[in-house]
């Protein structure tokens, strides 16, 4: 594997297989193993909108296996803030590091970034586009939770016009025996074309429908940053939410997951149950990003 720009990049056994190798990592993500394989290794971060978790994740990832991390956090720090392009800038970081991981708000960013660098690049989020870390860390998070992930019922939730994760997760889920479910409010439906392309076994349907049914239910925050008209956003804001009785009609095997950050799509009583595993969802980030930064760089 060079670059990770989508998860197309990927098929189902390279999936398998990091996912088998983030558990491996997971005893040095928590501190009871160290590892020093990714000694005299440096990752280079340029991430030009925000993030907590894949940043830092990919930051302690690297640092855990004995790497060295640069950052370009902002633009203003670096010398894009005098006009240079990202295809100038790519060709300069690439010569000081053996990776880089890009997070930018135009989709197509990360693969025009791979076209320019010598080094491996992994797109850690590209506008409405991918975000293929994300993914497998996800998939990680359901086989790890449920034992599996072939034979489940997931229901995808919120905003799935723009989220990213939304669209490197399906086209994973779709490789497996999943049953998927779209809920939605109309306006943040999953544009037709995107679903035309899709195999799998995926219908529409309203949570109510399938709540007690389902064993995963993945909510999403109404990408705000996304919309062109903010009088669009502030019509669907606050149009769904998980709720302590949402929860109450799930079965007591089923999960939910969140990419986080999250906004108000699912309420904090809610972190107290045994279902909601979003928080678990970001620390298993770092094993997973270990293991996809071996991939790259060794
Ligand atoms: N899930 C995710 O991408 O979070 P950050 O935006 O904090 O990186």
């Amino acid at each position: 594997m060079r670059h990770l720009i989508s998860i197309e990049d990927l098929n189902k056994d390279d999936i398998i297989r990091i996912l088998n190798k983030s558990e491996e990592f997971e005893d040095v993500a928590l501190g009871k193993r160290r590892s020093r394989i990714l000694e005299g290794k440096i990752l280079a971060n340029l991430f030009f909108e925000p993030s907590t978790r894949t940043r830092m994740s990919f930051e302690t990832a690297m640092k855990k296996l004995g790497g060295e991390v640069i950052n370009v956090s902002a633009q203003e720090a670096s010398s894009i803030a005098k006009g240079e392009t990202l295809a100038d800038t790519i060709k300069v970081v690439s010569n000081y590091c053996d990776a880089i991981v890009i997070r930018h708000p135009l989709e197509g960013a990360a693969r025009f970034a791979s076209e320019h660098s010598r080094v491996p690049v992994i797109n850690a989020g590209d506008g409405a586009g991918q975000h293929p870390t994300q993914t497998l860390l996800d998939l990680y998070t359901i086989k790890k939770e449920i034992g599996r992930i072939d034979g489940l019922k997931i229901a995808l939730v919120g905003d799935l016009k723009y989220s990213r994760t939304i669209h490197s997760l399906i086209k994973a889920l779709t490789l497996f025996e999943t049953k998927i479910y779209l809920v939605s409010p109309p306006v943040l439906e999953l544009p037709k074309e995107f679903l035309e392309e899709l195999g799998g076994d995926i219908e529409k349907a309203e949570l109510d429908q399938i709540v007690g049914d389902v064993d995963v239910i993945y909510v999403t925050r109404i990408q705000k940053e996304r919309f062109l008209d903010e009088e669009e956003y502030r019509k669907v804001t606050g149009s769904y939410k998980i709720t302590l009785e949402t929860v109450k009609k799930m079965k007591e095997s089923a999960i939910i997951l969140h990419p986080l950050p999250r906004v108000d799509e699912i309420a904090v009583e809610v972190d107290y149950t045994k279902q909601a595993k979003y928080f678990k969802q970001a620390f298993y980030g770092v094993p997973v990003r270990m293991a996809i930064l071996t991939e790259v760089m060794l």
